[in-house]
């Protein structure tokens, strides 16, 4: 993936030591975008503390530190102590500081209301590279810039007004868990059609691999597509009139849509 390095130096923080922010600031780190020496968080386990040690990230003594030291402030805890951790932070917090939350179904207003803060980015990765992004209204087109820039090295970036994002949760947040469920059940449709386990893996994963790629290089409609590799009375349309059998699309429309619901019960609680 070609990363592009941002338009000027800047220190970085993680709030939250997590999965998710070791992905984001290895990628970071790795693309160039910026030196690992720019990046600091904190953690409380010496485990995660050497963890991102391994990759350059300076380690700080606690999450004030971390604001304190930083321009851009990636908000990476659990969205169940989103609140309580902005409030212990607030006073460390400034104007010229940029607050990105990546925490699932927390709105603009609340994190600027806990925060203090008025220039925040709501960001919704997923773990395989798509990243949606919506920029507060006080947010400069400098901070969007450098947002760009640092999830540009972990995925393809789009912006999306706020209103969509328990939706786009629905979607590409939850999404990578159904695409996981169908290359299972197409590695056992293997197995079942008298294939060896050690090479149905692979063979359905590279499958969804190389038809997503397909999509997205050609730009072609997913029906369009479909109709090119699908002969007639061949094996292609058997296995398809067995999917439309299994209602496979009407299935995973309902699946983001029960995703999206949750998402929007979720972020009113
Ligand atoms: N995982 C995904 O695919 C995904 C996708 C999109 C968005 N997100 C969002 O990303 C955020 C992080 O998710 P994650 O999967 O990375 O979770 P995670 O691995 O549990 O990371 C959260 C980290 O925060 C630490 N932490 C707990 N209390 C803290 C405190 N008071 N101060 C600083 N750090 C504290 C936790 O430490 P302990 O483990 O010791 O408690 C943990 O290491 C969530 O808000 C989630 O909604 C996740």
């Amino acid at each position: 993936m070609a990363a592009v390095a941002a338009p000027d130096a800047f220190n970085l923080g993680f709030i939250g030591a997590g999965n998710m922010a070791e992905s984001i600031s290895s990628g970071v780190a790795k693309s160039g975008v910026l030196p690992p020496a720019s990046i600091r968080t904190t953690h409380r386990r010496t485990d995660r503390r050497l963890v991102f040690q391994s990759f350059g990230v300076k380690i700080l003594e606690t999450n004030a530190q971390v604001v304190d030291d930083s321009d851009i402030i990636i908000l990476s805890v659990k969205p169940q102590i989103v609140k309580k951790v902005l409030l212990e932070l607030k006073p460390f917090f400034s104007e010229e500081k940029v607050l990105v939350s990546i925490a699932a179904g927390i709105k603009l207003k609340d994190l600027q209301e806990w925060s203090g803060q008025r220039r925040i980015i709501r960001v919704m990765p997923n773990t395989p590279a798509t990243v949606v992004m919506c920029v507060g209204e006080m947010a400069t087109k400098k901070d969007e810039e450098r947002v760009t820039s640092l999830f540009g090295a972990i995925g393809k970036v789009w912006t999306a007004d706020e209103k969509y994002f328990d939706a786009v949760t629905g979607l590409s947040g939850s999404g990578p868990a159904y695409v996981y469920r169908a290359i299972e059940a197409l590695a056992d449709g293997g197995v079942a059609a008298g294939l060896p386990r050690d090479l149905v893996l692979g063979l359905a994963s590279q499958t969804v691999l190389g038809a997503a790629a397909t999509v997205n290089l050609t730009g072609k409609h997913p029906g369009q597509l479909k109709d090119a590799v699908t002969s007639p009375a061949g094996t292609t349309v058997a296995g398809i009139q067995e999917l439309e059998r299994g209602a496979f699309r009407g299935t995973l429309m309902n699946a983001v849509v029960a995703a999206t619901k949750r998402c929007r019960e979720l972020s009113q609680t």
